[in-house]
């Protein structure tokens, strides 16, 4: 049962709610799987006491701003947790606001993320004074690269997370691309027939 009052976004097929303490292990179990976390700590989970620490943070978004933060994301059919989407300032580009998600492996593939980034890129453009969406990911990130394509974002360049980012991790294992949306040109293409 999701309560209605942590309902922030709806889609065809999802509903974006707001996060509580209480999800800290909905979090564990997503951060459980090799396969999910492949691209972001090379497979590893994520502890419990990170997630809770994580999990805190993220809260304190909904304070400052109703339209930036975390969001779960549950299928509208079963009401399944089956991950997250977040919109936030960029950890990497100062005055950037960044587009990330992370989903359950057995909903992948059936368009859920493009479904959910591109609602919330709309809703930012149509509501909000957010002029500019980026979104980052590991260059060989291939699946999250098309998400970006998919939801109106275009290739900018090439940069590496840092070490502090990524300890451990070579220089080429590091390199990462950024890709970004105007609200000009996402305006723009809803007027230009396929
Ligand atoms: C990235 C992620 C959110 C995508 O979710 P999803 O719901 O499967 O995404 P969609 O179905 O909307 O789109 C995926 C697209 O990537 C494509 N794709 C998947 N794997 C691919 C690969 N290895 N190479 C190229 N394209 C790939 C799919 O074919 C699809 O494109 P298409 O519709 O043109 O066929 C999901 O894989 C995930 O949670 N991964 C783990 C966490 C992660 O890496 N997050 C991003 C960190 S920046």
């Amino acid at each position: 049962m999701i309560d209605p009052n942590t309902i922030f976004l709806e889609t065809d097929r999802l509903i974006l709610r707001t996060f509580c303490l209480e999800d800290a292990g909905l979090l564990c179990e997503l951060d459980r799987d090799p396969e999910v976390m492949r691209h972001i700590s090379k497979g590893r989970p994520t502890s419990m006491e990170v997630i809770q620490e994580r999990l805190s943070n993220w809260l304190g978004y909904y304070e400052k701003s109703g339209d930036l933060g975390f969001w779960a994301v549950h299928l509208r059919s079963t009401k399944e947790f089956v991950g997250w989407f977040h919109l936030k300032p960029s950890s990497f580009f100062s005055g950037e606001i960044e587009l990330g998600y992370r989903l359950q492996r057995q909903v992948w593939g059936q368009g859920y993320a493009t479904e959910g980034g591109k609602a919330l890129i709309e809703r930012s453009f149509a509501q909000t004074a957010i002029d500019r969406i980026i979104a980052t990911t590991l260059a060989y990130n291939y699946a999250s690269r098309r998400v970006m394509e998919k939801c109106g974002l275009r290739f900018e360049r090439s940069f590496f997370y840092s070490e502090t980012i990524l300890p451990g991790w070579s220089e080429a294992e590091r390199r990462a691309v950024l890709y970004g949306v105007n609200r000009s040109a996402q305006l723009l293409s809803l007027h230009i027939p396929n």
